[in-house]
């Protein structure tokens, strides 16, 4: 029988799934906002109401998640900002890992692998730009000076461009590249295969077998 390890625990995985609808229904309701020629779709605001629902429904899925989680928010955000020799290895290994499929040059990776931390980074930071910019245009519309809301605006839409590329290759790499497991299994049940985990986190699999890690 095929052996699995559990890679992403149930709330977690919740957490993950809440974030992917809010996010494509943020950023498709941002798009029709963002390019005039799509303005006919923003008439009567229905865009605009959706786009603060689905806002509100991604500020407070985190808001429930951390407090209940905190060990595993805890160890995520470490693992995320912790950089050491292994990330080195990992950027230098990339190119030829990625676009030749050479799996021999990639030293072993921990839980996160440094494109995973640079992904994790990515949607905290800019997560917090989103929140700030996009509460100011919402609460503060008719108090903030007009050169504000301008700037708020400015760099909400930079967030949308940088995420909205980044989302792809987050997509691509997840689901798509051929190295990759089944994501299905990954964001459904949370399961990758016992040589997937060893082939790809070979640091992490050596303290799943020795019963040591934290789950996320
Ligand atoms: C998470 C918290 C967020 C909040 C509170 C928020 C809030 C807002 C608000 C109030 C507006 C102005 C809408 C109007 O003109 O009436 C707006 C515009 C917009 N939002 Fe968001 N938003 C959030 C996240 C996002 C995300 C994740 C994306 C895309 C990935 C996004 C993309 C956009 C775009 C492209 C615009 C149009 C800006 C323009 O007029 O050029 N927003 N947002
Ligand atoms: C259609 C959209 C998406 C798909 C198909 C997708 C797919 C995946 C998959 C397969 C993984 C597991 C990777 C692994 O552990 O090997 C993952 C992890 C993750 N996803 Fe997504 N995801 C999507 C959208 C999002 C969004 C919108 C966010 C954030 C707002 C997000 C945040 C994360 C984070 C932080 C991780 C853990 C770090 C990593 O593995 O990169 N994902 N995603």
């Amino acid at each position: 029988m095929r052996q699995e390890v559990e890679r992403y625990r149930k709330p977690t995985r919740i957490l993950h799934w809440v974030h992917l609808v809010t996010f494509c229904v943020l950023f498709l309701t941002g798009l029709v906002l963002f390019i005039p020629q799509l303005g006919i779709l923003a008439q009567d605001s229905w865009t605009r109401v959706i786009h603060r629902i689905a806002a509100a429904i991604f500020v407070i899925a985190p808001l429930i998640y951390i407090p209940m989680n905190w060990k595993s928010t805890k160890r995520g955000i470490k693992e995320a900002f912790t950089w050491g020799a292994e990330d080195i290895g990992w950027l230098q290994a990339a190119p030829r890992y990625y676009f030749f499929g050479d799996e021999k040059v990639m030293p072993p990776q921990p839980h996160m692998n440094t494109g995973q931390k640079m992904w994790w980074f990515l949607v905290i930071v800019f997560g917090i730009i989103f929140v700030i910019t996009g509460a100011i245009m919402w609460f503060a519309k008719t108090a903030a000076p007009a050169a504000v809301l301008q700037w708020m605006v400015f760099v909400h839409d930079i967030a949308f461009i940088v995420t909205g590329c980044m989302l792809f290759l987050h997509i691509y790499l997840g689901v798509f590249h051929p190295l990759m497991g089944s994501a299905w299994d990954i964001m459904v049940r949370g399961k990758v295969s016992a040589e997937y985990a060893k082939a790809h986190h070979a640091k992490w699999y050596e303290e799943v077998v020795k019963g040591k890690e934290v789950k996320s």
